[in-house]
């Protein structure tokens, strides 16, 4: 599974790679020998990570400055993926937290919000996937969250941009898994990243907060194990597989001509 430093196979487009959980698979991917495209905003702290990765491991780094809520650079993202043929493996990082919660509504910031982890994701997915198809293969990691599965964090709607996440992924999988592709959803619980100051929050406040090496390094293990689903933190895997399991056994009975008894008047 693991690629040397010999045997490039393939390119990783990275978006969000400037910092975090980002610029942490850009680096381990680099060790794995997979040339790289890292996509942000902040170009100083892209080509600074790049100069590092190119003297430590010898591939090629290039930089794409982009903000992914603005359509135009995320069109020229989109382009790239449609039509760079190197690039096999596709990370979808890059994401943000909103200040606030349903009880301070912020209406500009939720756009944003649901620009970058939403639109963008889904926008550049959709420009890989002809391509992968027609290759036949191509490799996808969705950075979701835990809180996709936990809306009882006060974090308002970003656990519901983290859910269209998992599902996007778990659908993904679905339909085009015999087809080549394998589309991978990440869901790291708190881990120290710049997201947590970002979004006026303290992340020292907290306690169960994983390194983002550790967490990155755990999500390769699923990655290479081709997951669908990966929680880094999850001590148990059995808690997910019972709770796929309850949905799975609900689909069978979701068809129906008549409401449920209990909604019958
Ligand atoms: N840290 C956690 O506790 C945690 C837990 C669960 C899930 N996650 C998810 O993990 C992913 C990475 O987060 P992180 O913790 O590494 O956060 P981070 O340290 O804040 O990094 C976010 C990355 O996204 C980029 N980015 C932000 N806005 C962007 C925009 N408009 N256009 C392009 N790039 C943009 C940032 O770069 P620039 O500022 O240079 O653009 C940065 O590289 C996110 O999807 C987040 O939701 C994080």
């Amino acid at each position: 599974m693991t690629k040397t430093l010999n045997s490039v196979k393939t390119t990783a487009l990275i978006t969000g790679a400037s910092t975090g959980i980002g610029a942490t698979y850009a680096d381990r991917l680099a060790r794995r020998g997979y040339n790289l495209i890292l996509v942000a905003r902040d170009q100083k702290r892209m080509e600074a990570l790049a100069e590092r990765l190119r003297a430590d491991t010898g591939v090629t780094v290039d930089i794409l400055q982009a903000d992914l809520t603005r359509s135009e650079d995320l069109a020229t993202v989109e382009a790239r993926l449609r039509g760079d043929e190197r690039i096999g493996l596709l990370v979808n990082n890059a994401g943000m937290a909103a200040h606030g919660s349903y009880a301070a509504p912020d209406l500009e910031a939720w756009s944003s919000l649901i620009s970058l982890n939403v639109t963008a994701l889904t926008r550049l997915t959709g420009a890989v996937v002809p391509r992968f198809l027609a290759q036949g293969k191509g490799e996808i990691i969705n950075i979701a969250s835990v809180l996709a599965l936990a809306p009882e964090m006060p974090l308002g709607p970003y656990a519901a941009t983290k859910s269209f996440v998992v599902t996007l992924t778990q659908g993904l999988n679905l339909e085009l898994g015999a087809r080549g592709i394998y589309a991978q959803a990440v869901l790291p619980a708190a881990t120290r990243t710049e997201i947590w100051e970002r979004s006026g929050r303290d992340v020292n406040s907290l306690t169960g907060v994983m390194e983002v090496g550790e967490m990155v390094d755990a999500a390769l293990v699923g990655f290479d194990r081709r997951e669908t689903i990966t929680l880094p933190s999850l001590p148990d895997a059995a808690q997910w597989d019972a709770y796929d399991n309850a949905r799975k056994a609900m689909l069978p009975n979701f068809p129906q001509e008549h409401a449920a008894a209990r909604y019958q008047a």
